[in-house]
């Protein structure tokens, strides 16, 4: 029988993952108190639905940068997706185009973008991690483009990456399957594959991540890009003002599922005065710990446009490759659609913080 929600499909996927793969997927920074509480925080809101108000006809569609999505669900990015499933990426794209949402394609990605967007004709966005030679970033942009994908997503909370414990104590390293694809010709990835040296991944975005990347960015992006530009990984209010004073046209409030800076608020105890100190500005979407419809509705109550779930893609990709991805995004639409309904929204402008309380 198919799992019937999304942890499930974790269960399911954790027996058929390699194991140091599994703790690279599901860890997070540290004492991994980030990636605990971004759950958590999702558990103690509590819903107070309206009752007596006509939902014969919930509409869970919305529009993101515009254009619009049948639900308000996006995939993530994550690397190497082929840690999870042969077919990775490729899969992705084919189950999010045929639930009509947005796949945020990694730069990190096992496949090389013009692959991906071969793979199927879905709405795309491309995140970018800005490397230290500018020409190496430009050239990605530039690809992205020329592949029509509809968005960059910057980025902006990894100038090196977090101190992942799991990884150390398990000695990972990419297979050579799942090594990124997309610098052929550009830079040598060949070493994150180097088993005697398994602290190499940290070390290669050490080396090729920009840490001194500023707001400057932002008019060098658009000087090379007319696309529009997201940034992701904001916590602070004054940040995502920064960020709207910018021009920029979205921002996700994430703490890139708790893998970064240990210690941060879980991302929707975060987005409540981001969306006061931007309302309408720009398009707030939200990621880590989703993992319920019913949480999906909580952030979209509290003011995020949509949000991304990064894991539990994983774990469908991992259970049923796109088959797998498919059903999991559309487990969350239905729950999503079901809660709508029974909290008394006929649409997602209906959704307000005045459905909420706390445990
Ligand atoms: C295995 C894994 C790889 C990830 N790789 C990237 C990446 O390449 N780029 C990025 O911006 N975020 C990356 N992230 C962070 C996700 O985009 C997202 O912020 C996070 O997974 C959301 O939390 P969730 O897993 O609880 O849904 C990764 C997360 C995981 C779990």
């Amino acid at each position: 029988m198919d799992p019937v929600n999304v942890p499930e499909y974790e269960r399911r996927a954790s027996e058929r993952v390699d194991p140091a793969a599994w703790d690279y997927i599901q860890g997070g920074a540290a004492d991994e108190r980030t990636l605990r509480s971004n759950t958590e925080a999702f558990d103690a809101i509590t819903l107070l639905p309206r009752v007596l108000v006509d939902v014969s006809c919930v509409e869970t569609e919305t529009r993101v940068l515009g254009r619009p999505v049948r639900f308000p669900v996006l995939a993530a990015p994550t690397g190497f997706q082929t840690l999870a499933h042969p077919e990775g990426e490729l899969a992705v794209a084919r189950a999010t185009a045929a639930l009509g949402t947005i796949m945020v394609l990694s730069t990190l990605s096992s496949y090389p973008l013009e692959a991906v967007a071969a793979a199927a004709a879905g709405p795309k966005w491309f995140q970018l991690y800005c490397y230290r030679d500018r020409s190496v970033t430009q050239r990605l942009v530039e690809r992205a483009q020329e592949q029509g994908f509809h968005a960059i997503c910057v980025t902006v909370d990894l100038p090196a990456v977090g101190h992942r414990e799991r990884d150390l104590r398990s000695g990972f390293t990419l297979p050579p399957h799942a090594l990124p694809r997309n610098f052929e010709g550009l830079v040598d990835t060949s070493a994150m594959s180097d088993p005697a040296n398994p602290s190499v991944f940290a070390e290669h975005i050490g080396r090729l991540v920009d840490p001194s990347l500023t707001w400057e960015i932002i008019p060098w992006l658009r000087s090379v890009t007319h696309l529009p530009i997201v940034l992701k990984g904001i916590l602070r209010p004054d940040d995502a003002r920064h960020a709207a004073d910018r021009g920029i046209d979205g921002i996700i409030v994430s703490n890139h599922g708790g893998r970064q800076l240990d210690g941060v608020p879980a991302s929707i105890e975060a987005l409540p005065p981001i969306v006061e100190a931007v309302r309408g500005q720009l398009d707030i979407l939200l990621d880590g710990g989703i993992r319920r419809g019913t949480d999906v509705a909580k952030a979209l109550a509290l003011g995020a446009r949509a949000v991304l779930v990064g894991r539990p893609v994983l774990w469908g990709l991992a259970v049923g490759g796109a088959k797998g991805v498919e059903r999991v995004l559309d487990l969350l639409r239905a729950e999503f659609a079901l809660a709508m309904t029974l909290l008394g929204c006929r649409n997602v402008a209906e959704l307000n913080p005045g459905l909420l309380g706390t445990a």
